[in-house]
């Protein structure tokens, strides 16, 4: 019997566009659910996207997209990368940028055209090649639900997943008519909010199933500390909202067989030669001292601000401390200014994977402050290399650290140290129990080592995928 025939959409994917964290599940659950579905990841060609290096090629295929009375040319592109079959979508308008979504801090002008032309283009994608699901990811591909059910020739059954309620595409109410969207799906019911068109309401209102990224962050999305204005139309549509914990790429993310790494590794002792290495590569010194390492974007998400309140004390702490990340330019200066005073502070900014890789095998302890996670990836790939997070207790992050007071080497879960609140105070007594613990070798080892073993692959996750798809086929 052939597989269901899957197609997956995303704005951004791994390796060939990455601004966060949907770019790496993109990547990875894909992967994952190919060995019981016949997979098609789709993503824009943005012009930046090394056509070469991955063997990127024309298909042949070119199409229309027309939409509020122009037309935009689609040309589709593809490739076979890790076993799986990539689709791309070529628009001059959708692609020739040097962003994926604007520069740093502001979107651009024209996003709703933009992502609209992506939305039809995979439109025209399921009317052309007959998919089974349609697993659309965030709003930069909400709305193709809508088109399906206006279209009203397409049987796919979709799938929308939220990885953050914060962003959901809103923009002018005249969007509407660019985006050749019918004005009866501008209600409270439909994707009117406050008098804009939102993009993300489209998924929530109009796909079969709508997954978040953690069990936590689907309960939380509900209230409104954390739903971002959408927790009164969520809440209507929650019978077909499921929480569903993100996995890491346990193939990428292995140190026993990292290449980025100085020296593989499989135990602790192991994980000492790539600290030493580390301190020397960016001049920081004390192997003895724990190593905090922070990686991430630079947003208010991330805990930004409280990372900033806390450093000078922070560093004044026996430890070293590095942080590697790009994001808000009002944070740059004063990050700037904090590492120049303190010669334990490394500060690098940029995105840079391979770097990233060396400083898990080196750390001790991952700082995640993150005033709300979806779900977090970072805090799983440090305990995979067996480094502690220390992370404040929200959304996925609730779901994958447990508290280290708590901790059971009979149960699978990862374990860290977890703070409640996310005040300047409660986060330091968090890094100053983590040196204890740190000076407390056998205990500190002995969670390493768990947390080491824990399985945070996909495995389970996709199952779970696999049998909501199952269930609206
Ligand atoms: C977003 C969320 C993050 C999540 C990621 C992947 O970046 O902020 O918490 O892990 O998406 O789902």
């Amino acid at each position: 019997m052939s597989k269901p025939r899957l197609l997956f959409a995303a704005s951004e994917v791994y390796p060939f566009a990455k601004s966060g964290g949907l770019a790496d599940v993109a990547h990875s659950l894909p992967r994952a659910l190919s060995t019981d579905f016949d997979v098609y990841v789709v993503m824009p060609l943005y012009q930046f996207v090394d056509r070469e290096r991955f063997n990127i090629v024309a298909l042949g295929e070119h199409f229309d997209v027309m939409m509020g009375g122009v037309v935009y040319p689609v040309e589709l592109y593809g490739c076979e990368y890790e076993g799986l079959d990539y689709r791309f979508i070529y628009s001059p308008l959708l692609c020739d940028r040097d962003f994926l979504y604007g520069p740093p801090e502001s979107g651009y002008e024209d996003n709703a055209i933009r992502f609209g032309i992506f939305n039809y283009a995979i439109l025209t994608l399921l009317k052309r090649h007959a998919y089974d699901i349609a697993h659309m990811n965030d709003w930069q591909c909400a709305l193709v639900p809508l088109l399906i059910k206006d279209d009203k020739t397409i049987q796919t059954k979709t799938l929308f997943t939220i990885h953050n309620l914060a962003y959901q595409g809103t923009f002018e109410s005249s969007a509407l008519k660019a985006l050749g969207i019918d004005d009866e799906h501008f209600t409270m019911e439909g994707i009117e909010f406050y008098g804009q068109v939102n993009f993300m309401k489209a998924g929530i209102a109009y796909a079969d199933v709508i997954t978040t990224v953690s069990p936590t962050y689907a309960k939380e999305v509900l209230t409104s500390e954390f739903g971002c204005g959408l927790e009164g139309f969520l809440k209507h549509h929650r019978s077909k909202l499921v929480g569903i914990v993100n996995g890491i790429d346990t193939e990428h993310f292995s140190p026993s067989e990292d290449r980025a790494l100085v020296a593989p590794y499989t135990d602790l002792t192991g994980k000492a030669v790539n600290k030493k290495a580390y301190l020397k590569e960016v001049g920081l010194k004390g192997a003895k001292k724990p190593l905090f390492i922070f990686i991430g974007r630079f947003t208010w998400q991330k805990g930004m601000d409280l990372l900033i309140e806390s450093l000078p004390k922070l560093a004044s702490l026996e430890c070293n401390i590095a942080i590697l990340g790009e994001g808000e330019v009002k944070y740059n200066g004063e990050l700037k200014s904090i590492a120049a005073e303190c010669s334990n502070v490394h500060l690098e900014f940029g995105y840079d994977e391979s770097l990233s890789h060396r400083m898990y095998a080196a750390a001790d302890f991952l700082l995640m402050p993150s005033l709300f996670e979806p779900c977090g990836l970072n805090q799983m790939i440090a305990m995979h290399y067996g480094a502690m997070p220390i992370v404040h207790h929200v959304g996925g992050l609730a779901d994958t650290v447990q508290t280290d007071k708590e901790f059971d080497p009979k149960t699978h879960d990862g374990h860290g140290v977890v703070f409640t609140r996310p005040t300047e105070r409660s986060f330091i007594n968090a890094v100053r129990h983590a040196l204890e613990l740190y000076g407390n070798k056998r205990y500190y080892s002995m969670i390493t080592k768990h947390n080491m073993a824990c399985d945070f692959s996909w495995n389970e996750s996709a199952r779970s995928y696999g049998e909501l798809y199952r269930k609206v086929m």
